[in-house]
């Protein structure tokens, strides 16, 4: 029996905006939901058996038409900012294939959530923003394209409030330079979703390019009103002098995110970016953007509740899949095995909620000052560092950030294994295999050359404290649970 409601397709599914996206279209009651993703196992559990699920890539167009097919409306929510050099020429590789399978698939309508601004003085990246929404809409007379442009988006685990969060949260004092005094108009992200909802059916002839915000600020007020909101009281400094590649690494010191999403917000926020068409308010008087400090009120609430849905470290934004093939640790060719034993069945699904609840604020246990020590290590020489904390206390599904490692696969009550995302000579996974009467937890190592051997021997004195350790406390924990 034919689907009776029109059917959408949710591409970056898997990433910041389009996890919330497909939440919201899931939970109502118009659409019919599919989603293109590139691992089926990073789709939140909660979507399970509300949506449809397609695996496939914008870079191999034959599978795309198996993902576009009965589809009326498609969410183009993707960049592949993170993954090499050349990312404007994938992005407009990626659109081009996108536009051409939507335009054979008969899909009547692409929405495309792109970056605030002009083209002159732009940013790299928002020049490859802007490129993506010209190739989506180049043909207007075969399909419809409606082009939202937001600037700073606000929302729990968004990369510009986690930004102005950990500045606010870190700093009493802070010396700013020229370009937190561009202004730019930020959005809430739920204000981002309303628009991206509205437009399956807003009216447009062909092309519209919507620009949304909500009032003009620039960096320096965003900080000081979420200062406000926090209860903290801040002193900015300005100075003539602080290159935005200064202010980078300054940023990457004091705030989860890495080198490249800094200079991207800093390049980005050079030049002013505010709306350059009314758009939004003509177009889609239902949506009212609520001012600046509510959507850090609303973030900051997210926060505390443990009700953080997306994060932008959820996808590398590469050109494959950041989990891809990472989830076997099998060709590690140096391994450190600890094995703590417990009473057969007793203990197995505390041991494996104890193991899921390492790091992030939580901790490494006993020789965290260690792990701190790695992380900063890691963050001196360009890496994620343990900044990234995790998304939630307690839960963790494949995909998720945890500190500098990376969720690559998780069996409930069997196996964890994480990825280290940390800038190593090798390849390395820590695993937590939960088998009914022990833990068998391993650190496994792919070394690359004589280097990547030599670090693994340097520090196989600690993994002998940090690991035995590790191993023994998360039994102990799930004991006292
Ligand atoms: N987040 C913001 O603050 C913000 C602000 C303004 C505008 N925007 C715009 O919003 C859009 C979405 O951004 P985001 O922050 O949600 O990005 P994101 O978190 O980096 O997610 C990117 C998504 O695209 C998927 N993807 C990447 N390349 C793909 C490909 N070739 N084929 C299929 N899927 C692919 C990724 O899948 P994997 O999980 O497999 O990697 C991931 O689901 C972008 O156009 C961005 O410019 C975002």
């Amino acid at each position: 029996m034919p689907d009776p409601l029109p059917k959408v397709l949710v591409t970056g599914a898997t990433g910041y905006i389009g996890r919330r996206l497909a939440e919201l279209l899931a939970a109502g009651p118009d659409w019919s939901v599919r989603l293109l993703v590139r691992n089926r196992l990073k789709v939140q559990a909660s979507l399970a058996g509300q949506v449809e699920v397609v695996e496939g890539s914008t870079f191999h167009p034959e599978g795309l038409a198996a993902a576009l097919a009965g589809v009326a409306c498609a969410f183009y929510l993707i960049h592949s900012m993170g993954g090499s050099e050349d990312y404007r020429r994938l992005d407009r590789e990626s659109a081009e294939n996108f536009r051409r399978a939507c335009i054979d698939a008969g899909v009547r309508r692409i929405v495309y959530l792109g970056g605030l601004g002009v083209r002159e003085g732009a940013s790299t990246h928002l020049l490859s923003r802007l490129e993506t929404g010209e190739i989506l809409a180049a043909e207007p007379e075969r399909i419809e394209t409606v082009w939202l442009r937001a600037g700073v988006i606000i929302g729990s685990g968004s990369a510009s409030f986690e930004i102005i969060r950990n500045l606010t949260q870190k700093l009493p004092m802070m010396i700013t330079p020229r370009w937190v005094r561009s202004r730019t108009q930020p959005i809430g992200i739920d204000d981002v979703l309303s628009y991206l909802v509205a437009s399956i059916t807003v009216p447009c002839q062909g092309g519209l390019v919507v620009d949304i915000g909500s009032e003009q600020l620039n960096f320096q007020e965003m900080m000081q009103q979420a200062a406000e909101v926090m209860g903290l009281k801040r002193i900015l400094l300005p100075v003539p002098l602080l290159s935005p590649r200064l202010s980078s690494y300054w940023l990457i010191f004091f705030t989860p995110v890495p080198y490249r999403i800094a200079s991207a917000l800093v390049e980005g926020l050079k030049c002013e970016t505010i709306l350059q068409n009314d758009n939004a308010a003509r177009l889609y008087p239902e949506v009212q953007p609520v001012p600046f400090k509510m959507a850090v009120t609303k973030a900051m609430a997210e926060l505390e509740n443990n009700q953080v849905l997306s994060r932008w470290c959820d996808s590398s934004g590469g050109e494959a899949c950041d989990i891809k093939d990472f989830d076997n640790p099998a060709g590690a060719v140096l391994r450190d095995t600890r094995i703590v034993p417990y009473s057969r069945g007793e203990l197995q699904q505390d041991v494996f909620r104890a193991a899921c609840s390492v790091g992030g604020p939580n901790g490494w246990f006993r020789y965290n000052l260690l792990w701190r020590l790695r992380g900063l290590l890691d963050k001196l020489v360009g890496g994620y560092g343990l900044n990234r904390g995790r998304r939630l206390d307690r839960d963790l599904r494949v995909g998720d950030a945890l500190d500098f490692w990376k969720v690559v696969d998780l069996r409930e009550g069997k196996r964890l294994l994480l990825y280290a995302q940390m800038k190593l000579p090798g390849q390395a996974w820590l695993e937590f295999d939960v088998q009914p009467d022990c833990l068998v937890q391993t650190a496994h190592f792919l070394p690359r050359g004589l280097l990547g051997r030599l670090y693994w021997y340097a520090i196989l004195p600690l993994h002998h404290f940090v690991f035995s350790d590790l191993a023994r406390t998360v039994v102990r924990s799930a004991r006292k649970e």
